[in-house]
């Protein structure tokens, strides 16, 4: 890879370990740099985390936590049912807490899950789930369990693998000739217009554009052959892609040209993109600041791997935020990483003593000021523009 850096978001620990008091001490942390990879046009981070520091028996990230994203799994499930043979062979990769698979029949569906509290719990549910990372090992492994895959998912879980050859070649043994992998991941398209740097951690050592994906898949003789482009995770691309060359959709042209309007292709989109971070930084600490200044209570709301970007990049601690509310039990009673800010229940938290609550979920701000409708405070968010709401 030839890969050109263009940001810096400084020392960081592990974006989803929340931790207690003793575990202080030996914090892991690492240097979180971004790099443009003039050939495939990737962003990628300059060094990647080795993954069982992040995906292990203690993961805290629930996918089913978030009524929005219950919702889109089930609205995806339901709408490409239709054209999948009634006894077709599902596997998804990266189930998480089983949010998108509890959509689909257990005779058929099997799962890869490498974070074992995760895998436990949807074997539990019935659905065969692998313990372990996608690899072609593991590929190899399937095909002889279970033969070729008609239809392969995967959500906010590809961009979590640094090695993309490796990754796509697995895909490339289980998929069946005539099957359909489909995936999804924060765009990169979406990440520069709305200035959220925050996508960037050490669980996604990739930001996608259709751009990069589409040279990197084709090498593997994979075709992109839809581009659904969605709004959850602060806008994300749905990938449709297939084995053999099929005709593609006009939305792969669509997005491709969007890509190149927008400058993805060259360098010098992501030294200007690097400019806005740091601006985004300077104001958002000076709004926090002078709201301590003037005797505000300001909390956090969501404990989002995107908010541990934000305050370890920007040194925001106890000093700025009295404390976070979250409604994932994995994370409640403990402290933030890096900058160890407790986290609480919104129960406990949301509470009319609160002047201002920083968005940590910004990605969910229609779900939560909807839920939050008698809030007495205000919402402080920094996408696209570090303000008050
Ligand atoms: P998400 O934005 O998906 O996080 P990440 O940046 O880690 O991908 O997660 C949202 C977090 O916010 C999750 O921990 C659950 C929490 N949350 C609340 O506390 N209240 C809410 O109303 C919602 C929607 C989420």
């Amino acid at each position: 890879m030839d890969k050109v850096k263009f940001l810096d978001l400084g020392r960081q620990p592990i974006a989803n370990r929340f931790l207690n008091e003793e575990d202080f001490n030996d914090e892991f942390f690492y240097h979180l740099e971004v790099g443009f990879d003039q050939e495939t046009m990737l962003v990628t981070h300059m060094n990647y985390v080795d993954a069982p520091m992040m995906f292990n028996d203690n993961y805290a990230y629930r996918g089913s936590m978030s009524r929005t994203m219950v919702n889109h799994f089930a609205n995806f499930s339901s709408s490409i049912r239709g054209s999948l043979k009634p006894e077709c062979k599902v596997l998804e990769i990266g189930s998480n807490d089983g949010v998108f698979i509890k959509n689909w029949n257990k005779e058929n569906t099997i799962a890869v899950e490498p974070c074992g509290n995760f895998a436990k719990e949807t074997n539990e549910l019935g659905y065969k789930t692998y313990n372990a990372f996608w690899t072609t090992e593991l590929a190899d492994r399937i095909l002889e369990e279970h033969g070729q895959m008609d239809f392969i998912f995967s959500a906010n879980c590809m961009c979590h693998i640094p090695d993309l050859d490796q990754t796509f070649k697995a895909i490339t043994k289980v998929l069946d000739s005539n099957g359909i992998f489909v995936f999804e991941d924060p765009s990169l398209l979406q990440m520069i217009c709305l200035n959220s740097y925050d996508q960037i951690y050490d669980e996604h050592p990739h930001i996608f554009s259709v751009t990069a994906l589409h040279k990197i898949l084709r090498k593997h003789g994979l075709h992109i052959i839809k581009v659904e482009n969605t709004t959850v995770h602060g806008g994300s691309n749905r990938i449709w892609v297939q084995g053999k060359h099929a005709n593609r959709d006009r939305t792969v042209t669509d997005n491709l040209d969007a890509e190149k309007v927008l400058g993805l292709h060259d360098a010098s989109t992501y030294n200007r993109f690097a400019e806005s971070v740091a601006k985004s930084k300077f104001d958002l600490v000076n709004l926090l600041t002078r709201c301590k200044a003037n005797g505000k209570r300001v909390i956090s709301y969501g404990a989002t791997s995107k908010s541990t970007t934000v305050f370890n990049y920007c040194n925001i601690d106890t000093n700025l935020i009295d404390y976070i509310t979250d409604t994932t039990p994995e994370k409640q009673g403990l402290y933030s990483p890096g900058t160890h800010i407790p986290v609480i229940t919104p129960e406990e938290g949301v509470d009319n003593t609160v002047d201002f609550a920083y968005l940590g979920a910004w990605n969910f701000v229609e779900e939560i000021k909807a839920k939050e409708r008698n809030f007495y405070g205000k919402f402080i968010t920094h996408v696209p523009t570090v303000r008050i709401l």
